[in-house]
This record gives structure tokens, sequence and C-alpha cells, in this order.
């Protein structure tokens, strides 16, 4: 009963700074990356468009050594392909492209935003290419500066690209191109690498939103004990959405420019002790799954196949399923559901998913979060 209490305190309040009056709120953000390593098996022309806003291309890198988007033509193809294809939906959504992601070069970043020439290039290349291919916007998914100084590059990158998109949509009289970044769940690092912060001030002026990860909090990093890689709330550590989000909030980011990242994929273990299966049970390894990893549809297979008992955590907010020694942990459609609700109760902006092609092929998650996002409370 007492932890009862405990979690809908935590779901209904945040944090305790004071919560903006509803002034005409912006229109939510129901987005999603869309992985372009699965172009094959999953077009642009099979997304369900009803239930996104913004469909992120995922993603494209300048040239290192130009820092321009120097594209192959494969590319450029493909690029033109998915937002003509996206646009021509009924109902359209919005496209952007995101450049860097999780394995690229973080080091290329820092050399560019180092300096203001370097970064006008690359500025100027990136409003080209959005404005050439038909982008509604810009996203930069730098994983991470790596220190204070990098974080003060970033500070300088997302100023000037700012100014400058602001200057191009005026001399041609367009709406200016969207500028979101995707971070880190927490708005500092505290836990490896220099101490940092993000640039919380030149975040709110200068980005229209951000897509806060929160998510990979446990993984193959860590095989001594399962977790659930995406909690919304742990009673024991900093490692939460609900950490996070705050931790961005106290910085000073308005809510309305915050949008919740929630995992189309699980994280798998190998149980110590098959008969010791809870959130945090010890582990010897990562379980089923590529190095640990199902997609959504993937986790759905294996709890058919095998028959796993699946579970609903409400401590964390997140569900696992665990036959003999395999255990997974990921959010299914009550977990899902219950973080739009948290994400729509704070007054953020709206949630994103990574990623697209993960959720089942009747877009179960997708669906059940686009419905919990209640759309006539303005
Ligand atoms: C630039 O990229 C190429 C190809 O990925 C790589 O071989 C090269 O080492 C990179 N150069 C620098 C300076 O990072
Ligand atoms: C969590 O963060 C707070 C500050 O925000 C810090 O004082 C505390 O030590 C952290 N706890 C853990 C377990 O990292
Ligand atoms: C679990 O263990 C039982 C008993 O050893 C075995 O019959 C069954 O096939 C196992 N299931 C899976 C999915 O490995």
């Amino acid at each position: 009963m007492a932890f009862l209490r405990f979690l809908i305190c935590s779901v209904f309040v945040l944090t305790f700074t004071a919560r903006a009056a509803h002034m005409s709120p912006s229109p939510p953000v129901k987005a999603a990356y869309w992985p372009s390593w699965f172009s094959e098996s999953f077009p642009p022309s099979a997304v369900n468009t009803a239930l996104f806003t913004h469909i992120y291309y995922a993603f494209l890198m300048p040239s290192n050594r130009s820092f321009t988007f120097d594209l192959p033509e494969t590319t450029r193809a493909e690029l033109s392909q998915f937002t003509t294809s996206l646009r021509r939906k009924n109902p359209p959504v919005k496209t952007l492209f995101s450049i860097g992601g999780g394995g690229s070069d973080s080091d290329l970043f820092a050399r560019i935003a180092s300096n203001a020439k370097s970064r006008q290039i690359f500025i100027d290349s990136s409003i080209n290419t959005a404005r050439k291919f038909g982008f509604d916007g810009l996203d930069i998914d730098w994983e991470f500066p790596k220190d204070t100084t990098e974080m003060k590059y970033f500070a300088d990158l997302i100023t000037q690209w700012r100014k400058t998109i602001d200057r191009e949509a005026k001399l041609t009289s367009r709406p200016p191109l969207l500028l979101s970044a995707a971070v880190y769940y927490a708005s500092e690092f505290r836990t490896y690498g220099e101490p940092r912060s993000f640039p919380a001030a030149e975040i709110s002026k200068s980005l229209d939103w951000i897509n806060v990860m929160c998510f990979d909090y446990h993984g193959s990093w860590d095989t001594t004990a399962t977790g659930a890689h995406a909690a919304l709330f742990d009673p024991h550590t900093n490692l939460s959405s609900h950490y996070g989000l705050r931790s961005w909030i106290s910085a000073g980011v308005p809510r309305s420019k915050m949008v919740m990242g929630i995992p189309l994929y699980g994280k798998s273990w190998t149980l110590k002790d098959p008969y010791v299966h809870g959130v945090g049970a010890p582990a010897v390894g990562v379980g089923p799954g590529d190095q640990g990893i199902l997609t959504y549809v993937q986790v759905k297979e294996f709890n058919k196949k095998t028959q796993a008992t699946v579970v609903y955590d409400i401590r964390t907010v997140s569900a696992y399923s665990y036959v003999n020694t395999s255990w997974v942990g990921y959010d299914d459609i009550k977990s899902t559901t219950t973080k739009v609700e948290f994400a729509q109760a704070n007054d953020l902006r709206g949630y994103f998913f990574w990623a697209l092609s993960y959720d089942s092929g009747d877009w179960e998650i997708s669906t059940h979060a686009s419905k919990a996002w209640v759309e006539d409370q303005y």
C-alpha cells in the first residue's frame, strides 16, 4: 500500500518546479527513428503515418574531410524516396534526418564543432541537404560530448545552427527547418567520464526539442544482474527515466521541449539460478538475441515459442519474461502506455521510439501509445 502511494505520487509529481500555466501548448510530438539499414524489409511506404507526427531518417554522417554531406547516389535516391513517400501518405508526417547515431565518430563532431568556420561549413551543408531532399528538419545525435570543452562546442554548434536556419528561412520565405537533438537520459553525466552537463540554456533557446534517450540503463556491459533497461522508476539508483527527466527539468529545459524516448526493444540475460528471476536477479551473461538485444517483435516470438512466463513489474514500469535461465526485460503495451501517460501528465512535448521497424507487424505498441496520448484535453 505504501508502495502504491509512492508510485502514484511519483507518476504525477515529476518535480518541484512550478508548472507552466496551460497556454496554447504546441502540438504533441509522436516520433520514431527509421533505421535506413532495414530499408529493404521496411520501406518508408510501409509506415502507418496515422500513428506518428515526425519520422527521423537514421542516420547520415558528414565527410570527415570536407565536413559536408557528400552522399553516394544510393543514399541520395533513398532520401528522396523517404521524404516523397512519407509526404504523400495520408495523413502526411514531417521528416527529419538524424546526424550521427550510437556508433558514429564522436571525435568528428568535436572537430567540426570546435571552430566557427568548420561549424558553418557543416551547418550550411546540412541545410542544403535538408532542402534539396525535402526534409522538414534536422536532428543531431552526437553520443556524446565527452568533457566540458566538448559541451561548450555543442552549445556553440546549436547556437550557430539556429541562427543560420532562421536566416535561411527569412531569405527563402520558407518555414524554418526544425532542429532537435538526441541526448543522454540525464542532463548531466555523473557516472562515467569527466562530470559534465549539457548546455541547458542554449538547448532551450536553439532547439525545437530534445529527444531524451530514456533507455539503455542496463545491458551487456553488466552481466552480473538482470535489469529493466528503460525503468521509469528505480528506488535504489539514478538509473531511471524519472531521475533523468527530472534532471533536465531542474537544469531549466522547458517541459514543452522534452520528448521522452521509449524503446521498442528489450535486453536479455542468462540467469545464474533459474529459480531466482526478478528484476535485479543474479546473472552470468547475456541471454537470447543479438548480443543480448531483441526487438519487440523478437521478444513476442521468444515468449510464444518458449512459453516463457511473462511478468509485469509495477515498480520499474516494465515487463520481463523468463524460461529456464533465459531472461528478457522489455517494454510491453502496459509499460509503454504508462510512460506515455506519464509524459503527458508531466506536460512533456511527446514521446519517440527507437526504432520504427521493431514494433510488431500490426503496430501494436505504436497504436496503443498513440491512443494513450489524450488529444482533446486542450
Ligand atoms: C576518415 O574516414 C575514413 C573512412 O571511414 C577513415 O578511413 C579515416 O581514418 C578517417 N580519417 C580520420 C582523420 O578520422
Ligand atoms: C544520484 O544523484 C544525486 C544527485 O542528483 C547524487 O547525490 C547521488 O549520489 C546519486 N546517486 C547515485 C546512486 O548515483
Ligand atoms: C526448459 O527446461 C526444460 C527442462 O529441462 C526443457 O524441457 C525445456 O525444453 C526448456 N525450455 C527452453 C525454452 O529452453
